[in-house]
């Protein structure tokens, strides 16, 4: 079965958990990760890997001393990334939930990274979820690093952003179906109340 075929699949399966019928495309992926200094980005976490494009960008864009960690929930993605990503030395797959990302560092010896990149549905995400992932992501974060996120909905939750980050901008890109962009973000807001 091909990357499209499984996405949609559990698009059918699970709705809003995954919210996108397709994996992003190539140039959806090069303008998410267009906010990152990969000359000084050591450690990536990215969430929400699905199948692996952005992933993909990621390891031709880093540094090969940057360490990149893929995160997805999904066991058939994850097996697939694994596979995927076999060969690439410095991406490590990694099967878990967005709700434990400061124990999933730690065990990997780590406390922060340099950059988040996120294909979440945050949108779709239930309150407390929602909260619990900026939660985290302000803890993992480095000062100063960047957040970036997917959105097939453009323009549409500047504001949700905006809410839990000092700066935040949005980048178009009309060559993916549907048109989509990334928010580029930085710095997460200290504390930010429902
Ligand atoms: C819109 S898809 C994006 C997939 C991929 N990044 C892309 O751009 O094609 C969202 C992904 O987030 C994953 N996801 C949803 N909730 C999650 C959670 N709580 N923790 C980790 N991954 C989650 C889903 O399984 C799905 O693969």
């Amino acid at each position: 079965m091909n990357d499209f075929t499984l996405f949609l699949k559990k698009f059918i399966r699970h709705g809003t958990a995954i919210a996108s019928l397709a994996p992003s495309s190539r140039k959806l992926s090069l303008a998410t990760v267009a906010n990152i200094d990969w000359a000084n980005t050591h450690t990536l976490l990215e969430l929400g890997a699905g199948t692996g494009p952005i992933t993909a960008v990621i390891a031709e864009k880093a540094r090969p001393d940057c360490r990149i960690m893929a995160l997805e929930r999904d066991p058939d993605f994850v097996e697939r990334m694994k596979v995927r990503f076999a060969n690439v030395p410095n991406v490590e797959v990694i099967q878990g939930d967005v709700r434990n990302l400061p124990e999933i560092l730690a065990e990997r010896g780590l406390e922060s990274v340099d950059a988040v990149v996120s294909g979440l549905p945050i949108p779709s995400f239930p309150p407390d979820l929602q909260e619990a992932l900026f939660d985290n992501v302000r803890k993992v974060l480095k000062p100063g690093g960047p957040f970036s996120q997917i959105t097939e909905m453009p323009w549409v939750y500047l504001r949700l952003y905006r809410k839990y980050f000092d700066n935040v901008r949005f980048r178009f890109e009309p060559r993916n179906l549907p048109p989509a962009g990334a928010y580029h973000c930085s710095g997460p807001k200290a504390s930010v109340g429902a």
